[in-house]
């Protein structure tokens, strides 16, 4: 089979890539992506010379690059996107440029291309669905949840899963849509919070905890949510949602604590910062309907030894990280978006 995947110079796709290079000898996958701040081909350096992996530099908004690219696929899985909820909140042009529009844009280049009976994965979130309070903890996200989302990260991504389901039940697409909670593991761009929090701490650099840091996220291993999504990508029905999580919900004050105690620091390196706007305060995920029809489940995710493996992996890989923080990516991004991007 060959796969090709929008976005795997980034957290999630490069692992994704790894996965299945490990895991399905008889696949072969190609990369696309347009390389912005958050896509670093360093995380895949590993696996570049393997030969049924290849790397094409393209955007998921050019119709002529998808057209080349897309020609003798098998399967699209799309994780391409502006991933980052702050970014989105001070501009959300290239939110919705890249995470609705190109979603647009890649549907009707798979149908060109033959590809409408052909399995199109589209990797949601579970931001999706907005924000739970944290009154009643045993209600979660079900694929019946309404969507609801609240940040225009959230609404961008909304956009395109609304497009996937639009264009199965328009043109009969094979698409399958997974929604997935908060991820953790390698390769993760330090602006997301546990990169953040370690690289500061190694800094000796307090860590900005937004509001009461009450707000509750379902953490999940980005090597369980790969397998789920190859998971969807083998055996999901077309036109389905499934849910992904951890089962793992958090307080952020909760992941503090253990970042901070991990790498021997007490609460004084924690600062209280103006909370995020429109801050969603809990998500949580029922994913009973991938386990029963898919047969997937976590099973490195666990607490505290899956976050303790991430947090020795960020201090072992400094070089890594500062090179990334630096900017050593950023040319690209602020071309198009300018210097408040
Ligand atoms: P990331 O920011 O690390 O990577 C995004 C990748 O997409 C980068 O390599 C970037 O260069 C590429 N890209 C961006 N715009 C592009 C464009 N126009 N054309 C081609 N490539 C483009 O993001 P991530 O955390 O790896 O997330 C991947 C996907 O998974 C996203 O769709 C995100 O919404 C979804 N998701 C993420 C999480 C999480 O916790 N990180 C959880 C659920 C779902
Ligand atoms: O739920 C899935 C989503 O998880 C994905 O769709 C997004 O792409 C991904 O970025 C992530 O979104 P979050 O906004 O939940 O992740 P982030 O790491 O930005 O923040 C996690 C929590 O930590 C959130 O409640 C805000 C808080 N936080 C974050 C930062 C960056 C802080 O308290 N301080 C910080 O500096």
């Amino acid at each position: 089979m060959h796969i090709v995947l929008t976005g795997g110079a980034g957290f999630i796709g490069s692992n994704f890539i790894k996965l299945v290079l490990r895991d399905r000898p008889d696949c072969r996958i190609t990369n696309l992506d347009v390389l912005t701040y958050s896509g670093n081909l360093e995380n895949l350096t590993d696996i570049e010379n393997d030969e049924r992996y290849s790397f094409v530099k393209g955007d998921v908004r050019d119709p002529e690059a998808l057209d080349k690219v897309l020609a003798d696929a098998d399967a699209v899985v799309h994780m391409a996107a502006e991933s980052h909820v702050d970014r989105s909140i001070m501009d959300s042009g290239p939110f919705v440029d890249t995470n609705t529009r190109g979603t647009q844009v890649l549907l009707d280049a798979w149908r060109r291309a033959g590809g409408n009976d052909k399995r199109f994965i589209y990797v949601s979130t579970d931001e999706v669905y907005g924000s739970l309070s944290l009154e009643n903890l045993e209600i979660k996200f079900t694929e019946k949840t309404p969507l609801d989302p609240s940040s225009p990260y959230s609404a961008s991504k909304t956009g395109g899963d609304l497009l996937v389901s639009a264009y199965f039940h328009t043109f009969g697409m094979n698409v399958v849509t997974t929604r997935c909670s908060n991820n953790f593991g390698p390769y993760q761009f330090p602006e997301k919070v546990i990169p953040l929090f370690v690289t500061n701490l190694m800094d000796g650099k307090k860590v900005p905890l937004y509001g009461d840091g009450k707000n509750v996220r379902d953490w999940l291993h980005v090597d369980d949510h790969c397998e789920a999504v190859l998971a969807a990508l083998e055996k999901g029905t077309a036109g389905q949602v499934y849910n992904i999580g951890g089962n793992n919900e958090r307080s952020n004050l909760e992941l503090t604590h253990a970042i901070l105690g991990l790498m021997g620091h007490g609460d004084e390196m924690i600062e209280y910062v103006e909370d995020r706007l429109g801050h969603d305060r809990r998500y949580a995920i029922d994913a009973s309907k991938i386990k029963s029809e898919l047969g997937w489940e976590p099973s490195r995710s666990a607490w505290p030894e899956a976050l303790e493996e991430t947090v020795k992996w960020y201090v072992d890989n400094r070089q890594w990280w500062e090179r990334v923080r630096s900017g050593a990516y950023q040319s690209y991004y602020e071309q198009q978006y300018g210097s408040k991007a």
